[in-house]
């Protein structure tokens, strides 16, 4: 099983974003979990705040379920041809402390995708992402790109996607990001050792 973490980087009950990973979820291929977790509840970042009373309940619950996820898929919307602030702030607060960096982001493939109701589908928010993504030590995925624009011709009201064009491409980032992101085979698995399958040479 690969397990996959979907962060929406919108608050928005009706994020465009939040129903792109909707839909991604849909999307997974057998044997791949994609969970859509969100920032809700994390605060503006203090560092006063954050001596006095350490982590967020919310912080840390995200922190673990990233640790423990084979990769992360976020969904980034697009403010002023950057980073929203309220994204950044997340992803802020889950550097802290930077003794944990490694745990929760280091080797982590990570993918970027974004929709918005612009022409552009969020490509310079998506560009923004890099250099963060390089400082946490991720393990990018260049395979594939999603830009999602237009978004609001694209989903009903409900936030089901609608649109087949971008229903194909999001199913090919997302099969090609869990590719990319599942975790190797234990040694033997190949094989079938390990679940008492063929012998070698046979069966193949
Ligand atoms: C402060 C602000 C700045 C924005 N700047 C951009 C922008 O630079 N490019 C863009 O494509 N959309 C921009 N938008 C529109 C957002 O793409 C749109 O609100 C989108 O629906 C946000 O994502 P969400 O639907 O996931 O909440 C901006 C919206 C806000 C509120």
């Amino acid at each position: 099983m690969t397990t996959l973490i979907g962060l929406s980087g919108s608050l928005r009950t009706g994020s465009f974003n939040t129903a792109l990973l909707r839909a991604a979820a849909a999307l997974a291929p057998d044997g791949v979990e994609l969970r859509v977790e969100t920032i809700a509840g994390i605060p503006l970042y203090d560092e006063d705040e954050e001596e006095r009373a350490g982590l967020p309940a919310a912080v840390t619950r995200l922190k673990d379920a990233i640790a423990a996820a084979d990769g992360l898929l976020l969904a980034t919307p697009e403010y002023n041809n950057g980073i929203p602030g309220v994204f950044k702030n997340a992803i802020d607060w889950l550097s802290r402390p930077p003794a944990d960096i490694k745990r929760v982001f280091g080797g982590k493939p990570v993918a970027v995708v974004g929709a918005s109701p612009g022409p552009y589908g969020t490509i310079l928010a998506q560009d923004a992402w890099l250099p963060v993504l390089r400082t946490l030590g991720t393990r990018p995925w260049f395979g594939g790109r999603l830009q999602v624009a237009r978004a609001h011709t694209l989903f009903d009201d409900a936030g089901a996607l609608t649109d087949d064009a971008t229903r194909e491409r999001l199913r090919r980032f997302v099969h090609g990001f869990a590719a990319f992101a599942a975790p190797a085979p234990a040694p033997g698995a190949a094989r079938g050792e390990a679940a008492g399958g063929a012998p070698r040479g046979e069966g193949r």
